[in-house]
């Protein structure tokens, strides 16, 4: 079965809401998928996962430091070809989840566009948004 993996970083909360949201759609695709702490996550789950989506909270312009980080170490592992989503929650300027996608980019990951950004707590509507990219995510790896 294709394996999505969901990876976030949440100082409050919003952005691990968003997570679940994407997750619980992808397996309303019928397609494995699981949302974990960027801490939780082990490089070699990834390497074994189709789709990748990852998850910011915008923190002065940016996203939080160790995701940066945690993106840097996936040049460990060959993501190239590799389905990609970015998503994250936001105050004003929302600039975490479009620089992910940059950089999922830059390893050669096929990134779903346009990025999901939600303000601050996600609502009913918002977290059906997710629910819709975990469906994207599930049926592009389905195709591969
Ligand atoms: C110290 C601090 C700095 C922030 N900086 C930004 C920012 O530059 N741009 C922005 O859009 N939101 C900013 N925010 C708002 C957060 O992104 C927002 O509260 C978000 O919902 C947090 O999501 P999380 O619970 O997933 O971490 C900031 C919040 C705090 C507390």
């Amino acid at each position: 079965m294709p394996k999505i993996v969901v990876v976030y970083l949440s100082t409050s909360g919003n952005t691990k809401k968003m997570a679940d949201a994407i997750v619980e759609g992808a397996q309303s695709r019928n397609v494995e998928a699981v949302a974990m702490n960027f801490h939780e996550a082990k490089i070699e789950e990834l390497k074994s996962a189709d789709a990748i989506a990852l998850g910011s909270s915008t923190f002065h312009y940016k996203m939080l430091p160790p995701m940066e980080k945690f993106i840097e170490s996936l040049s460990k592992l060959n993501a190239k070809g590799k389905i990609g989503g970015a998503f994250g929650s936001y105050g004003w300027s929302g600039e975490a989840p479009v620089m992910i996608a940059e950089k999922m980019r830059e390893l050669g990951m096929k990134v779903i566009d346009p990025v999901l950004r939600v303000q601050y707590t996600p609502e009913e509507k918002d977290l059906e948004e997710c629910k819709r990219l975990g469906k994207d995510l599930a049926n592009k790896v389905k195709k591969t």
